[in-house]
């Protein structure tokens, strides 16, 4: 890894009382940090001239303990540091990351108590970060956090792009509303009859998009969230102050800390640009470098898989509608009568395989392979699944060699059913079967209540689980792609092993009543801030009834937008969702599938505005190759996308693929057009999306011969 690194460290011991002031590199930012009345330690932050946080308090109840962290606190030192390095990371957006910033490290000592408390701030030109540290000392070892009461203050009444507060799921889509909405709004923005565990009606989830009267795009997470509780926010809609509000565990307590230690970093991303958001590295800048040796066995990968046909209700997971179950010790599932509707049949699997040998895929998750489907769904049981034993239809050492003649590789599947106690007990030998096998990667997913009972999908405990199957698996040389985990938040620099999530409404909502046709023009400023997502796009047959009578789901999306979507939802893992037979009647735009990189040297982020369109150019790794997505939402639009990243004195093929005039997410969603024009880094292109709808381009370059009978646009 290349690395330069430049540290200038200046340290203040004194007590100072005084306004420290922070400034990020290029100036535009500028951090302040005093102590309030009482010791309160507060920070405010400006972005070129304009307050974007007002006077913020800063620290963190205790439980049990006659004094919090919380005020009466004096300054003992204060250090300042300028750090500027570039990283390379496995898999990315870009090849080479800058990582730049000012630091401000605040050493405060509680009178009262004699504890002491660090609050770091690291301002870099598009956000700030900042986090609290617990040095090692004999009066604060060990702590139950009540409650963290970290304070966002907002100037306004801005317009907020939302998800309501729970602790087990984000799969909602996107609310935007006034700040001073959300209270009205937050009943009616989750899914009815979800498990839902509200705890605030103005609760909302991290990442928070907002966008000011005057233009200002705001950006609130975390970073680095390893061994602590995932953040929520907790809107004072009166005075619009935005407060931490952690997730508690089954006994109420928001987090066990034992110093030295220190807290996630908490994000605010600032700018008058929207793609400037999107282009930030800030979340991954605050995350530690990766702590694998050899990453060589981590790659980016497109896959299909046996699932959509069990999401949309054709197949089932479930190989019998009975129910044998491996807790009473029923394993022998060839004296059971099977349903007749499994998916993972051996033959199905290898016409799947033929189809994604045949195109060019790497790989092939298959779900509902292993014994103990009919047995969890609905139930609080601890030991359904054992990760190993396939089903009896399911010739699992046939399919393997199949796939390996073909050069496909196999995705294992491990639905835990939130039983996180149930996989821990089984992982070890999940993961060598899956070695034993040439399984490189596994899907997991916690669908369900956590067991045990009480704990919630976001709380420290959970969180440490998630963490601890990463780094298990890393130990395997396993590549991890989490579903219903905790939302990501960097720690994929750390460990790229964790090459996909999902963690938001992904497509699976397509056919689950269907999602709101801007929802892919949010998720980039939201759940993706934190890392890539298993959004699993491709769905080329928006009639989910096609599919399954029984299912009147419509897909909210041109086909168009599908493909798009290979380009704007950024993830070194990215699927072809839809079944070979639908890809087989669009073969002209399933080419599009087929040609995009999944990795890539350069994005370039073109067009953006949250809720209304995005428009990518990203170069391929280690290719001359670029791909344009554009993704939009409700209104059609006509993008202007200049193609001046591309190299000078160069000519090459644009292959268009966009919404036919007549196109529509709803009544015509299939209407797309595909054309070819030769282009250079002069060249301009004016293209209607519409309604839900967008488009995709491949960009190669190409000799004269090539060009030839082509117009140029
Ligand atoms: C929910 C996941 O999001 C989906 O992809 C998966 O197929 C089911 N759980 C079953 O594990
Ligand atoms: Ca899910």
């Amino acid at each position: 890894m290349n690395r330069i690194i430049f540290t200038v460290l200046l340290i203040f011991v004194a007590t100072i009382t005084y306004a420290q002031e922070l400034r990020s590199p290029n100036n535009q930012l500028v951090m302040s940090f005093s102590l309030g009345g009482n010791g309160i330690p507060t920070y405010q932050l400006s972005y070129k001239g304009k307050t974007v946080i007002k006077p913020s308090s800063l620290g963190l109840e205790l439980k049990n303990d006659s004094k919090s962290l919380l005020d009466d606190f004096t300054i003992s030192s204060t250090q300042t540091s300028s750090h500027e390095s570039f990283w390379e990371p496995v898999w990315g957006e870009v090849k080479k990351i800058r990582n730049h910033y000012n630091e401000l490290a605040i050493t405060l000592n509680q009178k009262e108590t004699n504890r002491q408390l660090i609050i770091r701030f690291r301002l870099f030109d598009d956000g700030l970060g900042f986090r609290y540290e617990f040095p090692l000392q004999s009066k604060l070892a060990y702590f139950i956090i009540k409650e963290e009461r970290t304070q966002f203050a907002m100037t306004g009444d801005h317009t907020a792009f939302w998800i309501a507060g729970d602790y087990d799921t984000q799969e909602y889509d996107y609310t935007t509303s006034r700040l001073s909405e959300i209270r009205k709004l937050s009943k009616s923005a989750v899914t009815p009859n979800a498990s839902q565990t509200p705890f605030s009606p103005t609760g909302v989830q991290t990442a928070l998009m907002m966008k000011t009267d005057d233009g200002l795009y705001i950006n609130l997470h975390e970073a680095a969230l390893i061994n602590y509780s995932c953040m929520h926010l907790n809107l004072d809609d009166t005075n619009m102050i935005l407060q931490s509000w952690l997730t508690p565990d089954a006994t109420g307590d928001k987090g066990n800390i034992q110093a030295p230690t220190q807290s996630p970093w908490r994000t605010i991303m600032v700018s008058d640009d929207a793609r400037t958001i999107l282009a930030s590295a800030m979340t991954y800048n605050l995350n530690e470098p990766c702590k694998i040796e050899d990453t060589s066995w981590i790659k980016p990968m497109k896959y299909m898989g046996v699932w959509w046909e069990m999401i949309t209700g054709k197949s089932s997971w479930s190989y019998t509608n009975d129910l044998p179950s491996v807790q009473l010790g029923i394993t022998d599932y060839t004296t059971v009568k099977p349903n007749g509707t499994h998916g993972a049949t051996t033959a199905n699997v290898k016409r799947y395989i033929d189809f994604a040998a045949e195109h060019g895929f790497d790989g092939l998750l298959v779900e509902g392979w292993n014994i103990g489907w009919e047995d969890w769904f609905g139930n609080e049981k601890d030991y359904v699944f054992d990760f190993l034993t396939p089903y009896p239809d399911f010739n699992l050492p046939e399919v393997r060699d199949y796939a390996r003649q073909k050069g496909v590789k196999m995705v294992m599947h491990h639905e835990t059913s939130g039983s996180t106690r149930n996989y821990e007990r089984h992982l070890d030998k999940a993961f060598q079967f899956m070695k034993d096998n040439y399984y490189d990667a596994v899907k997991t997913g916690y669908v369900g209540p956590i067991l045990p009972k009480g704990y919630y999908h976001y709380d420290q405990w959970t969180v440490n689980h998630y963490q601890y199957v990463l780094e298990k698996a890393a130990e395997y040389k396993i590549m991890i792609n989490a579903h219903e985990a905790v939302r990501p938040t960097g720690i994929a620099r750390t460990y790229p092993n964790l090459i996909g999530n999902e963690s938001a409404r992904g497509t699976e909502f397509q056919a689950f009543g269907g999602s709101k046709p801007n929802h892919v023009t949010i998720l980039p400023f939201t759940r993706l801030i934190g890392g890539p997502m298993d959004y699993t796009p491709g769905v080329f047959e928006m009639d989910i009834s096609k599919l399954n009578p029984n299912n009147d789901s419509h897909c909210n999306s041109t086909l168009a937008n599908q493909l798009a979507l290979y380009v704007t939802m950024y993830s070194p893992l990215q699927m072809a969702a839809d079944l070979p037979e639908n890809y087989s009647r669009f073969l002209d735009a399933f080419q599009f599938i087929k040609d995009v990189a999944v990795d890539w040297d350069d994005s370039k982020y073109l067009e953006a505005e949250p809720g209304q369109y995005i428009t990518v150019a990203r170069k391929a790794k280690g290719k001359k190759e670029w791909y344009i997505g554009n993704v939009n939402g409700e209104t059609p639009r006509t993008s202007t996308v200049s193609f001046d990243f591309l190299e000078r004195d160069k000519t090459y093929i644009a292959t268009i693929y966009a919404d036919a005039p007549t196109a529509h997410y709803k009544s015509n969603p299939q209407a797309y057009t595909i054309r070819k024009v030769v282009v250079t880094n002069k060249s301009k292109l004016s293209q209607r999306s519409a309604a839900g709808g967008g488009f995709a381009i491949s960009i190669v370059e190409a000799d004269k011969t090539q060009v030839k009978g082509l117009k140029k646009l």
